[in-house]
């Protein structure tokens, strides 16, 4: 039983993977800009580095390819609205009425993420539609806290444990 691996089908079968939610920030010419993005991963810890995906119609594209630097904000399960709000719902002013502070690079730290990665970037990949940025972390921080997760399309808290 198998499906060709058209476009469709590739997105049905990727709603069955759960993820953890990001919000990853950059800084462009002293101007912020942010985007919800699940396509994180840690790569090595030594050099501590992680990949993200980014679509290179996506607005946040150039901000990320131009000033090579990204923040990745790894958002916690009250954080909902900020995924929301970076996911396309606020093309302008992202950043009124939000809290942020900056670590090492300037791009944006999210006041209350469960925690972050401050990255510069050390190589684009072009794949398809997407640009894979690997990013060396310059600063990092956590907190305790329940993560917000993505699966099936929809948003949730993934805070249960199901291990002994
Ligand atoms: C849960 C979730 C995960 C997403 N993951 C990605 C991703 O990994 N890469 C990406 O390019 N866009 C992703 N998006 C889509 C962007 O958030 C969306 O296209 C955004 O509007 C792009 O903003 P911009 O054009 O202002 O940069 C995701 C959206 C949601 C809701």
């Amino acid at each position: 039983m198998s499906e060709p691996a058209s476009t469709s089908a590739f997105k049905s079968v990727m709603r069955h993977f759960p993820t953890g939610v990001t919000v990853v920030t950059s800084l462009r010419e002293g101007e912020p800009r942010g985007i919800t993005l699940n396509a994180f991963a840690s790569v090595s810890a030594d050099p501590p580095t992680v990949l993200i995906c980014v679509n290179r119609e996506a607005r946040s594209y150039l901000y990320i390819s131009e000033s090579r630097i990204f923040c990745a904000n790894l958002l916690a399960a009250e954080q909902i609205d900020l995924a929301r709000r970076f996911s396309g719902m606020m093309r302008e002013h992202q950043f009124d009425d939000i809290g942020y502070d900056t670590a090492v690079t300037g791009a944006p730290v999210l006041r209350n993420a469960l925690g972050y990665f401050d990255c510069e970037v050390v190589h684009e990949h072009h794949a398809g539609s997407h640009s894979i940025f690997v990013g060396t972390a310059v600063a990092c921080n956590a907190r305790e806290g329940t993560p917000l997760g993505y699966y099936n399309g929809s948003f949730h808290d993934f805070g249960i444990k199901v291990d002994s």
